[in-house]
């Protein structure tokens, strides 16, 4: 079975997505260029994935990876904004340059809360980068601001590129809208 044939429609295809991480990278670079000390780039599994694979290597400046995993109860697919750490970083972040990277940007809530928890770690300057912004699902709550944003989207049910629908179809290479009848049961 072809994880293609049930998309509805390609939003942003591999070329675009190709595209963009590179300036993304470009952008990080020149805007970390002066300071000389790395840069930790933290992950959130498990969406984030290709998304930080893809980026780090357009990133021209010392990195050092880290991985969190969260779990954000809620109803359905709404985020609550409470947290629970399944994994932590591994190394400290204290009176380091941390970007964060995300794959998408929903209700917010889920970094407000991370973003809070890692500021009261010391990081010298806390940055978050992602690939997609749904800005029309933003929670009242949620009090980010998002410094690198690879594409704003509408209020649609994507995939692909690491995003999942029950743990499927992270593995596409581009992101799409799924078919409705595919989550519709
Ligand atoms: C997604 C995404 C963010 C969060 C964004 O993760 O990677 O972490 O939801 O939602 P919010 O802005 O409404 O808080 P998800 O919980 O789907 O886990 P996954 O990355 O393992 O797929």
């Amino acid at each position: 079975m072809k994880l293609h044939e049930d998309l509805e429609k390609v939003l942003i295809s591999e070329e675009e997505i190709k595209r963009r991480v590179a300036e993304m990278g470009r952008q990080i670079t020149e805007d970390y260029k002066d300071d000389p000390e790395p840069l930790v780039l933290v992950c959130i599994l498990k969406g984030s994935v290709v998304f930080y694979a893809d980026l780090l290597r357009a990133i021209d400046h010392d990195c050092r990876l880290d991985f969190m995993i969260v779990k954000s109860y809620g109803a359905g697919r709404e985020s609550s904004g409470n947290v629970q750490f399944v994994k932590d970083l591994s190394e400290s972040i204290t009176g380091k340059h941390v970007l964060i990277v995300e794959d998408i940007i929903d209700s917010g809530l889920t970094l407000t809360f991370l973003r809070n928890n890692l500021i009261t770690r010391g990081a010298k300057s806390l940055k978050i980068c992602t690939l997609l912004d749904k800005p029309e699902r933003r929670n009242p709550n949620s009090t980010i601001t998002v410094d690198y944003r690879g594409f704003v989207i509408p209020n649609e049910f994507v995939v692909g590129y690491g995003l999942d629908y029950d743990e499927k179809y992270r593995n596409l290479p581009e992101v799409g809208v799924l078919k409705p009848e595919i989550y519709a049961d």
